[in-house]
């Protein structure tokens, strides 16, 4: 068993680290020098969303995020809070998304042990920032830690956000901003190509929200490869899609028993997933992959009930094949507020 739970954890740890951080974390008080009576817009000045967003992603930072995870429902994000991180997909409500946010990074590193591409975040440089009213576009370089090869790799998060008058997050997306890069850097092979006619679009979308993630996994993949003296040439796929279904099983073992019985047993689990299903490219982290429940897999030991059906066969409507393209950029989902800078709502025609 590798996956330990958080929330276990969390017993074992304050006493250690005794850092009364951790159980409650505090912030200095953000005034409210708004003057918009909406308390979806308030029109803070750029240096006060700055402060916000600096605030948010020092706390996205193991080990901070340990004390956000543990607070289930974090201070930081506003309770109508509205998601979406489009290599995954949208994700609502203030206790997910602090699961999402924090708690699933805070368990990659609490379970070293436990098997996963993804690295949790330990420093960030910001790099673009732009803020005005209630809406903020930012781009941080953040460094990661990857418990599978012992090294960091940089990646960059490129996000808009907006806060409500209390300075809490209200919503956050992210944008496409190097459309074709991708697509230039690493041709496919034309027999791909014809095999996938809507291949340019949907490979452009690698390139959106978590920018160079697929071209990150194939770093990681190749610091893999380096480590286990395998020449460059080996297809390490197969590899890790069979120690990704291990581990995502265990996971599925240990906490998924009872009512939230997945899978009939670890070997029905691996069958299935080490066989039937499809590994995942970067863009599929919220369809029917492993990739996807490889992400899940770290949210299981925080709340079993919600999330054992995300690593199981349904996929629980977070692993699912039911997004499109087309659906993904046409779907009305941010209602709080426009992430237009306030006095262009007016922006549509
Ligand atoms: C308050 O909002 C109005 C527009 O509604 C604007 O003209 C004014 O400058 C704002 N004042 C402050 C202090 O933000
Ligand atoms: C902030 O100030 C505005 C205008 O005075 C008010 O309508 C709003 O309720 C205040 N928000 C908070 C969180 O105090
Ligand atoms: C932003 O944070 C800095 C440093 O903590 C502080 O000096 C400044 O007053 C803050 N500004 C606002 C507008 O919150
Ligand atoms: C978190 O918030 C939800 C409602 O948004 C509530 O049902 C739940 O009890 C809260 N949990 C804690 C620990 O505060
Ligand atoms: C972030 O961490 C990496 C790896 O430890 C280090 O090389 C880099 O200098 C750090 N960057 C910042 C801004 O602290
Ligand atoms: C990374 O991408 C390059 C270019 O497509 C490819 O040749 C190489 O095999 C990939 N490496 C890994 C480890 O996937
Ligand atoms: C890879 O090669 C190095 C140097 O020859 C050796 O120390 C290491 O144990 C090897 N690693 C594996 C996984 O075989
Ligand atoms: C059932 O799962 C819970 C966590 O969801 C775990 O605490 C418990 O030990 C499991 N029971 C058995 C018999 O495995
Ligand atoms: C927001 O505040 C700034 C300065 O504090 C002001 O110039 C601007 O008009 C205000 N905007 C709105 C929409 O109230």
């Amino acid at each position: 068993m590798n996956i330990k739970s958080l929330l276990a954890l969390s017993s074992f740890l304050l006493p250690t680290l005794a850092v009364p951080q951790y159980a409650s974390p505090s912030y200095p008080t953000i005034s409210n020098d708004s003057n918009t009576t909406n308390p979806q817009t308030p029109n803070f000045s750029s240096q006060r969303l700055w402060n916000l967003t600096n605030r948010f992603l020092q706390n996205h930072m193991y080990p901070l995020n340990i004390a956000q995870s543990l607070s289930i429902n974090s201070s930081l994000l506003s309770e109508d809070i509205l998601g979406r991180v489009d290599a995954t997909r949208d994700y609502a409500g203030r206790e997910l998304n602090t699961e999402y946010l924090f708690g699933l990074f805070a368990n990659i590193a609490l379970n070293p042990d436990a098997f996963t591409l993804l690295g949790y975040p330990i420093n960030y440089t910001f790099t673009r920032f732009l803020g005005q009213g209630n809406v903020v576009s930012f781009a941080a370089v953040v460094e990661y830690k990857l418990p599978v090869t012992g090294t960091t790799i940089p990646q960059e998060l490129d996000f808009w956000v907006t806060y409500n008058d209390k300075g809490e997050i209200s919503q956050y997306d992210g944008c496409v901003l190097i459309p074709f890069l991708h697509y230039f850097l690493f041709p496919l092979p034309p027999s791909l190509l014809l095999s996938f006619p809507t291949l340019v679009p949907t490979t452009n979308r690698k390139e959106s929200n978590f920018r160079y993630l697929q071209w990150q996994l194939n770093s990681t993949i190749a610091t893999i490869a380096k480590l286990q003296n395998l020449s460059t040439t080996t297809d390490l796929t197969p590899l890790l899609h069979a120690k990704l279904a291990t581990s995502i099983c265990e996971t599925a073992t240990t906490f998924c028993n009872g009512t939230n019985l997945q899978y009939e047993s670890q070997a029905t689990c691996e069958d299935y997933l080490g066989k039937q299903t499809r590994f995942g490219e970067g863009w599929e982290w919220g369809m029917d992959t492993v990739a996807c429940r490889m992400i899940h897999q770290n949210m299981v030991p925080l709340r079993p009930d919600v999330h054992c059906e995300h690593i199981g066969p349904s996929g629980g409507g977070m692993c699912v094949d039911d997004r499109t393209y087309v659906g993904n950029l046409e779907e009305d989902y941010f209602v709080n507020t426009p992430f237009l800078a306030p006095g262009l709502e007016g922006g549509v025609m």
